[in-house]
């Protein structure tokens, strides 16, 4: 495939598609989003308004460092604080299906449409990949940023049009756009980490204390799996407990699983074959997460998983 004619062909369209107006995209730093911002911003310059939302839901320090990296490449990012918004929404959710449809309502019908209220915004450009509208279609998950392939008029329901610059691509192909647009190999190499973010780590419900502990063991396990150069690798906090021991007394503690995995595009898995010494130097670690008595490391390919846990 010839990136650089796509490059100029998305560009193009972009440019014809919101003509004079407005367009806005929601930036969560993963490589999908982190090309849309670059194509957008290269089609419409400060014409494109871009924004991080802050939904709960991210990793350790993953906000600011969004906004510093682009601030870098002279791409002026704002980050929306919509925390309360996302925990509210999902309090006393169980189910994966309503944890993602939770996010998928906040994020598109509250918090963006507020955005396009505000801005003025006709637009809302999008990094949804072939392979979130093939699982999407075919019904094995509901991908959070899949509507029109639902039949969910975006222009109806939420009052905007939704452009698709990397629709006829995989997670491959948009790596190397990343790289012939310039963009820093933290982006371009960096590991896949889906848009509900670490709701997809934790089974059971999403509180701010859950939220805090599977944050913890995914620093933990990130920092250990970034030399190995596996595909994607996390942390994932189960709902059940399990009994153990510490300083003498029983606890009925939580259960993490490790999760690292070997893929081209994450339609096929195979499980990463990890050393000892990394898994237990991991294992010792997330011990030290109060309230955690037990590390697992899932040793199940996809299929008959899927990458994520819910
Ligand atoms: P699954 O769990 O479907 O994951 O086997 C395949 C790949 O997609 C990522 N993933 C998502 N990415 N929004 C995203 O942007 C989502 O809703 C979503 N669900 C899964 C996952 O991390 C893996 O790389």
């Amino acid at each position: 495939m010839d990136y650089d004619r796509f490059i100029e062909e998305q560009i193009r369209e972009i440019r014809e598609q919101v003509g004079t107006d407005l367009a806005i995209n929601a930036l969560s730093g993963g490589v999908d989003s982190s090309v849309v911002t670059a194509l957008g911003h290269r089609a419409l310059r400060d014409r494109l308004l871009t924004y991080f939302v802050d939904n709960a839901l991210m990793r350790e320090g993953e906000p600011e460092r969004v906004v510093k990296n682009f601030a870098k490449m002279g791409i002026p990012v704002q980050r929306i604080d919509a925390r309360e918004e996302f925990l509210e929404a999902l309090r006393g959710l169980t189910d994966p299906e309503e944890k993602r449809q939770a996010i998928t309502d906040t994020f598109y019908a509250k918090v963006f449409r507020r955005l396009v209220k505000e801005s003025g915004a006709k637009f809302l450009l999008q990094g949804t990949i072939l392979t979130d509208i093939e699982e999407t279609v075919a019904g094995i998950k509901r991908q959070h940023n899949i509507l029109a392939q639902l039949g969910i008029d975006p222009e109806k329901v939420y009052g905007y049009q939704v452009l698709e610059p990397l629709k006829t691509l995989r997670k491959d192909g948009v790596r190397e756009v990343a790289r012939q647009l310039g963009l820093p190999p933290t982006i371009t190499e960096r590991i896949p980490f889906p848009g509900p973010a670490l709701a997809t780590r934790i089974v059971g419900e999403i509180t701010e204390e859950r939220l805090r502990t599977v944050r913890q063991a995914t620093a933990i396990v990130e920092d250990a799996l970034q030399g190995t150069g596996a595909f994607q690798y996390f942390a994932v906090l189960l709902q059940d407990r399990a009994t153990g021991i510490r300083e003498g007394k029983r606890e009925f503690g939580q259960i993490i699983v490790i999760r690292c995995i070997e893929s081209t595009d994450a339609r096929l898995a195979t499980v990463t074959e990890l050393p000892w010494a990394i898994l237990h130097g991991m294992a010792r670690q997330i011990l030290q997460i109060p309230g955690v008595n037990r590390v697992l490391y899932d040793l199940t390919p996809k299929p008959p998983a899927t990458v994520e846990y819910i």
